[in-house]
């Protein structure tokens, strides 16, 4: 429900169990006023402390300056005497940057504005404040965007821009545009951040906020490995299961800025939005508007869980358009570390024989199908199938997979370009570069100018012809290098909006495609990507014990439901570890389950794991799906000296909407000698619900009351990674 209160002037944005306040001051600044547990609509601008300018170092009554370095600003602008970061700035022709925005009018209605260019949230049950401010003397228009959706503690923010078309400064420039700003009263917090690097992604930290600017960024042309666009503001008290919590992310896949702020005068700045150091927008270009991509602001008073779960719907229900995202996800086998690029036809033929007999029932192409590609030296860009691999083209191969009754999936890069390529021999002007510089190669590749229609356009018509030449259920779309040498500032938003163009023609012309995407693992793991592909690949790291700390790190913002994860053979391949078999496949189903290896050449008793592991998946995957996830462990707890009797576990349960089912999964990081077993504290059950279940063949049946409170006992597993999952149902 959005109120707004006149006598105040204040705009109130109730959410079930949060509030969200702003305020019009002195009929022109617009000013944040509170955010946080839920209040009934009142008049809360006392909350601005109006009457307590500071001494900076004179005070006369509202001295403005003052009154500028220390406001709450909903949108800040720069060069007006508000020394913390901005939210937007400008450039006119003349050079000045000087441009306040004042308030001119609101608008509550049913509904939300939805971007043509942008990655977006939709549907039913939205309810959003718009609120119009204005620079007259340079004719700018500013709509901030506030929009909820029913049920749920999040708050969708965006900001559009448009100049006055009568207006002399049509050549404006913006320098800055975040798509939110805010500031909390306090700094009492601590930041929660994901970093990480190759193979490496989402690495929880969790730090104490200090004065100045903490940030996390990418300046990569993609959101990155090294940095999710993702960050949370807790409490020091604030736990998995209490306490607040405030997470902010961003629909978008490109280079990006999250910052908190700690100000003189310990407030919080709060920042997220398309990064400013390599950004402009001329405002007249295409018809003179510019939108920011929405950030997601959620608020929990019940801890980081409550925080992550309402990601997970918002994103699940708000944000996935995909058919898939209500549907079984069809269990597949990559051949990406079964092979890598060296298979022939038969070869792949005798690995799609065992994976069907097995139960497997998407067989999928990685790299190396095209051109002449037998290393990552060439031919991206050429997408026609190497005849030397594949004679015949993908006809023979997708004939036997039908005749298995496997679906059939293909790897393609389209956003790159080898020099060593008729693609690039034919287009060499068609890639990312600053004419008369250097060529910066990585991966041995170019990056397409995806900023251009006609690339897009030779691009889509080589896929296309692809995709309608055999029977292709799924895509994964890869991206495996950054961006260099880009021409010019706001080029790396021009390059996103050609890439989330061309992933909308191909989404709209093959609405039954399931798109997984992917970029050198996961370096486009972000809420952008979730808008065209419902699920994409998180990691190159396959080995169990790491993928807990990036599946947790994933979870903290991302539907699980979202993350591809694959069981793989040992010795691992990223980092050479030896998992259990069982702990590997339990570990992936906390995620999009597949396999990623040579099934011809499994040892036969993992091999027979796998029917039931399947049988398993498909049981417990519409609960990953769209029940809620309670994270139970912790893989980032310390170990050691530092945390004796505390040995490192993960583990997490999963329960339906209707608290019917849930499957429980523990894993044992490290086994210790002679300690006594573990109790894991379940969470979310129905406490009056009788849950059965069978534990080593033997059956159970317990209260959701005391499996939460005096939790299931774990016995002593014998040796580091072992596992085990159970399912619990209502009886
Ligand atoms: C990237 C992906 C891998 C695989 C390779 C192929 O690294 O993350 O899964 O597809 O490319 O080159």
């Amino acid at each position: 429900m959005i109120t707004y209160l006149e006598d105040a002037r204040q705009f109130q944005i109730n959410t079930p169990h949060s509030t969200y306040a702003l305020a019009v001051v002195d009929g022109k600044y617009l000013c944040h006023v509170y955010y946080g547990k839920r209040l009934e609509p009142q008049n809360l601008t006392d909350l601005l402390r109006l009457d307590h300018p500071p001494f900076v170092p004179s005070k006369n009554e509202r001295e403005t300056a003052s009154f500028m370095d220390c406001a709450p600003f909903e949108y800040p602008v720069g060069n007006t005497g508000d020394y913390r970061e901005a939210a937007f700035g400008i450039e006119t022709a003349e050079g000045y940057s000087v441009c306040a925005l004042c308030y001119v009018s609101h608008r509550i209605y049913n509904g939300k504005y939805n971007s043509r260019i942008l990655p977006h949230t939709w549907g039913n049950g939205a309810e959003t404040l718009e609120i119009t401010l204005e620079n007259v003397q340079l004719g700018l228009t500013a709509i901030l965007s506030y929009t909820i959706f029913e049920g749920l503690d999040a708050i969708i923010r965006s900001a559009r821009f448009e100049l006055n078309a009568d207006h002399p400064a049509k050549n404006l420039t913006v320098t800055r545009a975040l798509s939110a700003s805010l500031d909390m009263d306090d700094s009492r917090f601590e930041m929660i951040s994901l970093y990480g690097s190759w193979a490496r992604e989402r690495q929880a930290e969790r730090l104490p906020v200090r004065h100045g600017k903490q940030r996390i960024d990418s300046l990569r042309g993609e959101s990155s490995h090294q940095y999710s666009p993702f960050f949370a503001l807790v409490r020091p008290e604030t736990t998995e299961d209490s306490g607040d919590a405030y997470g902010f992310t961003l629909i978008y896949s490109g280079n990006f800025l999250a910052q908190a702020e700690v100000t003189q005068f310990c407030q919080t700045r709060v920042q997220i939005g398309v990064h400013p150091d390599d950004f402009a927008w001329l405002l007249d270009y295409e018809g003179g508007t510019f939108e920011t991509p929405e950030a997601v602001l959620v608020y929990s008073e019940n801890g980081i869980g409550e925080m992550s779960r309402t990601f997970h719907r918002l994103f699940s229900d708000h944000l996935i358009r995909s058919k898939w995202r209500y549907c079984d996800r069809p269990v597949l086998l990559n051949n990406w570390e079964a092979t890598y690029f060296d298979f022939t036809l038969d070869r792949l033929k005798e690995i799609a024989d065992e994976a069907a007999a097995l139960g497997i029932e998407l067989f999928v192409l990685d790299d190396g199908w095209f051109g002449h590609r037998d290393s990552d030296n060439s031919s991206l860009g050429d997408w026609f199938p190497d005849q030397r691999k594949l004679p015949g083209g993908l006809k023979p191969l997708t004939d036997r997979l039908s005749a298995l009754g496997m679906q059939f999936g293909l790897w393609f890069e389209p956003e790159m370009v080898s020099p060593d390529s008729d693609f690039y021999r034919a287009h060499p002007d068609f890639i990312v570069e600053t004419p008369e510089r250097c060529r910066t190669q990585s991966r041995a590749q170019y990056v397409l100018n995806m900023a251009r229609g006609d690339v897009q356009r030779a691009v889509y018509d080589q896929i296309k012809a692809i995709l309608d030449s055999a029977p292709i259920s799924y895509i994964k779309w890869d991206m495996n290098r950054q961006l260099t040498e880009v021409p010019c500032k706001g080029f790396a938003h021009r390059y996103m909006l050609g890439v989330y163009s061309l992933m909308e023609r191909l989404v709209s012309e093959y609405p039954d495609l399931l798109l997984e995407t992917c970029s050198g693992g996961g370096a486009r793991f972000d809420a952008g990507m979730l808008y065209y592909s419902p699920q994409i690949w998180a990691s190159d790291n396959t080995d169990a014990k790491e993928r807990l700390r990036i599946q947790y790190g994933a979870s903290l913002f991302m539907p699980p439901s979202a993350i591809g994860a694959h069981v793989s053979v040992c010795p691992n391949h990223a980092l050479g570890r030896n998992t259990p078999f069982e702990t590997r496949a339990n570990v992936a189903m906390n995620g999009t389950f597949g396999y990623e290896l040579d099934v011809t050449r499994l040892p036969d008793a993992e091999k027979a794991q796998i029917p039931e592991q399947i049988r398993r998946y498909k049981e417990i995957a519409p609960l990953i799906r769209d029940g809620a996830l309670w994270r139970l462990g912790d893989p980032f707890a310390p170990s050691g000296f530092a945390a004796q009797m505390q040995a490192d576990y993960d583990a997490w349960i999963y329960v339906a909407s209707d608290k019917k089912t849930a499957v429980f999964t523990y894993v044992q990081i490290t086994a210790e000698a002679n300690m006594k077993p573990r109790r894991i504290m379940l969470r979310g059950l129905s406490p009056e619900t009788q849950y059965a279940f069978t534990r080593n063949g033997k059956a159970y049946c317990y209260s959701g009351a005391y499996l939460m409170q005096c939790g299931i006992l774990i016995e002593n597993l014998w040796g580091d990674m072992k596992s085990e999952q159970i399912m619990f149902r209502a009886v």
